[in-house]
Order: C-alpha cells, then sequence, then structure tokens
C-alpha cells in the first residue's frame, strides 16, 4: 500500500448524551443549576434556569443535548455565556445562537468576529428571578469572566469561574502571552490581581463551578472533585494561600508543560467561527467501501485514524493508520499528536461508534472527516487487503527477554509517572513529545516500549510503524501490569540525563 504518512507533529469521556452527563444539580433558592461534565475533556458545561427561562455557560460543540433539555423543561434558552475564548475545546455557542436566538455574552476586550454582547464589567443579566453579574477577571486571557449568579433576594449564590479559578488551582497564564503581547508573569500578575479584588472578598458559602477538572491541560494541579465552596478553596488552593504577589508569580508559573498544538487553532475557531456542526457530523458520516478505502487516502492524502481499542488494534489494522483509543482521553490526544486541525482523516471505528467518533473530534476542531470504513475493520479484513499489526508481548515475557542495564527500554509515560517509579534504566520519552524523540530513534537498535497500561504504548507503536519504524517491542498492560506480575528492579531515582537523552 502506499499511503502518505500521517501528519503528526509535536507534543504527549449522547450519541453524545451519554456521555455529557449532569455531576451535580443544584433545586434550592427557586432555580436549577446543572453542571454538564465531559471527562475526555474534563470540562464543565452548566445550565441554569429560572422561571421558564434559561442560560448556558461555556457550551460544548454538539448542541443537541442543551436544545432537547431546554425543549422537554419547556424553556427559553435567553443567554450564553462564555467564559473566555478556550483553548481546549470549540464550544457551540455560534451554533446555539443560532439555532435558539439566544445572544452570546463575552466579558470586557473579547473581540469576537460573529454577533455578541461584550459585556461591562459588574453589568447584570436577568433570567427569570435570577440575576448573573460580570465579573471581569484577566490573568488566564484579557478577556477572562466570571459569572456571579444571585437570587431574586440579591444574595450571591454561585460563582461560574471558568479557567480563572479551579479547584485546587488556577488557569495558566502562559496560552494568552502573544495575544495580550504580555509575559506570563505580568498575566499572572493580573490574575493575582483579579482573584484578590474580585473573587477572595466574596463570601465563604457562594459554590464556586469551574469550567475544567483534574486532567485538563488548561491548569496543573486540579483536584478530582468538579464543584466546592468558595470558603474550602481560599483554605486549601495553593495559589490563594500565597503570601505576596510575587509568590503568587512565581507558583502559577513553575513547572507548566507546553500547551498541545492544538489550543492555538481552537482559540481561532472560537473567536472567528466554524462549520455547522451538523455539516460536519454529516460529512463525517460517509460510507466508504473496503474497495474504496486506500484509493480515497491515497488521493486526499488523509491520514487514517483508528479509534478502536489498543487491544483490537494490535491484532490487526489499516496499515499505516494511527490508534488513538475511543475509550480514554481521546480528544485531547487527537489534539495533541496531529499537527494541525485542517488535517483531512479518514476513520477506522468501531461499528456503531462513528457519529460519537466524529462528534469527539468536533469538540476540538478537527472537522475534516472525509468518512469512516464501512463495516470496520472487519470488513477489511473480510475483504482481504493487507493488514499490519504490533509486535507486543506480555509483562512476563518482558520479564524473561529483557537484560536490564543492556537491553533499551522506553517507557513514555509523563515525567511525573516515571519520576515515581520506572525499571531500572529505562529512559523516559513522552508520548506528549513523540514528535520530537522519533526523529532520534535509531532504528538498527531495538528497544521495549511501554507506558502505563497500554493505551498510550499502542498509540505510539502505531506513529512508529507508520513511520516506518518496526524495531521494537510493544509491553501489554503496561508499567501498572510490569510492576503486578514482575520481579524486575525498579527504581524512583530520576536520572536527568536519560530523561533527556536520547
Ligand atoms: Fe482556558
Amino acid at each position: 500500500m502506499n499511503f502518505s504518512p500521517p501528519n503528526i507533529s509535536s507534543g504527549f469521556r449522547s450519541l453524545m448524551t451519554s456521555l455529557l452527563f449532569p455531576l451535580k444539580t443544584n433545586k434550592i433558592h427557586n432555580m436549577h443549576i446543572e453542571q454538564i461534565y465531559t471527562g475526555c475533556l474534563a470540562q464543565g458545561a452548566y445550565y441554569i434556569t429560572s422561571k421558564g427561562e434559561a442560560v448556558i455557560i461555556d457550551p460544548l460543540r454538539e448542541i443537541s443535548p442543551y436544545l432537547e433539555r431546554a425543549k422537554k423543561d419547556n424553556v427559553k434558552i435567553k443567554y450564553i455565556f462564555e467564559t473566555h475564548f478556550h483553548a481546549d475545546f470549540v464550544s457551540g455557542h455560534i451554533d446555539l445562537a443560532k439555532a435558539t436566538g439566544a445572544a452570546i455574552v463575552y466579558g470586557p476586550t473579547a473581540l469576537p468576529e460573529f454577533e455578541v454582547i461584550i459585556a461591562q464589567d459588574n453589568q447584570e443579566f436577568k433570567v427569570g428571578e435570577l440575576t448573573f453579574k460580570v465579573l471581569h477577571t484577566p490573568g488566564h486571557t484579557m478577556e477572562s469572566t466570571c459569572y456571579l449568579l444571585q437570587d431574586k433576594d440579591g444574595k450571591d449564590i454561585a460563582l461560574f469561574s471558568g479557567d480563572t479559578l479551579f479547584l485546587g488551582d488556577v488557569g495558566r497564564p502562559d496560552l494568552a502571552q502573544k495575544a495580550a503581547h504580555m509575559t506570563q508573569e505580568d498575566l499572572a500578575g493580573l490574575l493575582y490581581d483579579s482573584l484578590m479584588n474580585k473573587i477572595m472578598p466574596l463570601a465563604d458559602d457562594v459554590t464556586v463551578y469551574p469550567a475544567h477538572g483534574a486532567g485538563s491541560a488548561c491548569g496543573k494541579n486540579m483536584m478530582k472533585e468538579t464543584v466546592d465552596t468558595l470558603g474550602n478553596q481560599k483554605k486549601m488552593n495553593y495559589a490563594l494561600n500565597q503570601p505576596d504577589k510575587n509568590a503568587f508569580v512565581a507558583a502559577v508559573t513553575e513547572g507548566l508543560l507546553p500547551p498541545p498544538g492544538y489550543f492555538g487553532m481552537n482559540v481561532a475557531m472560537n473567536k472567528k467561527g466554524y462549520d455547522p456542526f451538523e455539516k460536519v457530523l454529516k460529512k463525517g458520516l460517509t460510507a466508504i467501501k473496503p474497495s474504496e478505502f486506500e484509493a480515497v487516502a491515497d488521493s486526499t492524502g488523509a491520514l487514517i485514524l483508528d479509534a478502536r481499542s489498543n487491544r483490537n488494534f494490535v491484532s490487526g489494522f489499516v496499515p499505516q493508520s494511527v490508534n488513538i483509543g475511543l475509550d480514554g482521553d481521546f480528544a485531547p490526544w487527537v489534539g495533541s499528536l496531529i499537527i494541525d486541525v485542517n488535517q483531512p482523516i479518514l476513520l477506522v471505528a468501531d461499528t456503531g461508534r462513528e457519529a460519537e467518533t466524529v462528534t469527539r473530534l468536533s469538540r476540538v476542531g478537527f472537522d475534516h472527516i472525509l468518512g469512516y470504513l464501512q463495516g470496520g475493520f472487519q470488513a477489511w479484513e473480510d475483504a482481504g487487503y493487507d493488514i499490519d499489526t504490533v509486535h507486543r508481548i506480555t509483562p512476563g515475557q518482558f520479564e524473561s527477554l529483557v537484560k536490564i542495564g543492556t537491553d533499551k527500554v522506553i517507557d513514555i509515560r509523563k515525567e511525573s509517572e516515571y519520576a515515581a517509579s520506572h525499571i531500572d534504566g529505562a529512559y523516559n520519552k513522552p508520548l506528549a513529545l513523540i514528535n520530537e524523540w522519533i526523529k532520534d530513534v535509531n532504528p538498527s537498535e531495538h528497544f521495549f516500549m511501554h507506558c502505563a497500561g497500554g493505551y498510550r504504548s499502542m498509540m505510539a507503536a502505531s506513529i512508529l510503524q507508520a513511520r516506518g519504524f518496526r524495531n521494537f517491542t510493544e509491553i501489554e498492560g503496561g508499567f501498572d501490569k510490569i510492576s503486578k506480575v514482575t520481579d524486575l528492579p525498579k527504581s524512583d531515582f530520576v536520572c536527568r540525563t536519560k530523561v533527556m537523552s536520547v
């Protein structure tokens, strides 16, 4: 076969409604607050109703769940509040405004290329008996804004804190440096002022509803919980407990990993607009017969993305396809490993999950899905076309084959996972950086490769093979299984040379 090499570059949870689930609801104070949390993106959208009116805060790209919910509740969506120009997902604000007539609201200084209300600091918006007060809180980005919900008596009830205040963390101040013409230290200083002047004076019993939770690349130290009181955050959030501004700036800028490559492109889509989701979904659901699949790939330069589990992928896949499993942090990994959101993509998915796959790709702006392999990989195999496989061994086989200190072992987990414990002598080459370290792989030198459980190492294996590297062996179940079933020597000593060198 002569497929184009995948265009992959640097870097590291419905339809759809089954993946969008209300995690927390609050029906006190004659209002309804619902957090709609999407695990894959660690993202919280919010649906709030009062007296027949509703507001959606930071909606995801596909809007049918919100429309269906509003219809069921017989409420009119009046406003769409955006806390900022999101970098890690494409929001559904534009499609939702078109579908409902609701007004999109951004905070001060936002300059989107579509019709919106640019709110003033302290401006108030009425929704039923509720009031949403705009608190401009620059720092994560210049237009970053929190929405303070007050009941009919004017009591502060909840703070929709966007990426300004997370649980256990605050938004990273480095993403907007270029757009703001500022350093991350300048932005961190602004964030400190926003938190101290706008958030800290609020009452301890105000509920904090952030835009992200643990696992999001928009912060670095988030709690696993997704709702908390402001009083508890005042006590335990490291960023809110720094002695002064300088200490705050130092603390929030320390240890930031490079942002995933797709962040800038998602910001641009959120600012400039995008194709309607229904159009993207329709195109992506074009069924392509096995007999035509290769020709389409050849003529379009499309990357073949196989979204099946690593357990299914390992024993057979369309040559040169890249595996990023749907049952994991699918969208963030796609965004981290595929360099360009405009990359044409052909899908191989489990039959019945094609629409879910296209939807989750569009959440991070990958809208150019040309279609999917009709009948899935089974149809390809049944038709007798070439297949490829990955050489995977069990931890027990690994234990009997490997000569510690002599053989090369590559651990592709994050540096922090590696630092906690790793196989003696293993090199740390995080998956997020594969498009950098792949340049230094010596094709004549065999290596063993593992991650934590097999999800990431299969992605790496597929990328390596698509680039022509085959002289490696991947280990089933990763470090978790290796630790349980083998007696291989381990270390928690971080050898910097090994982390940094090839
Ligand atoms: Fe953000």
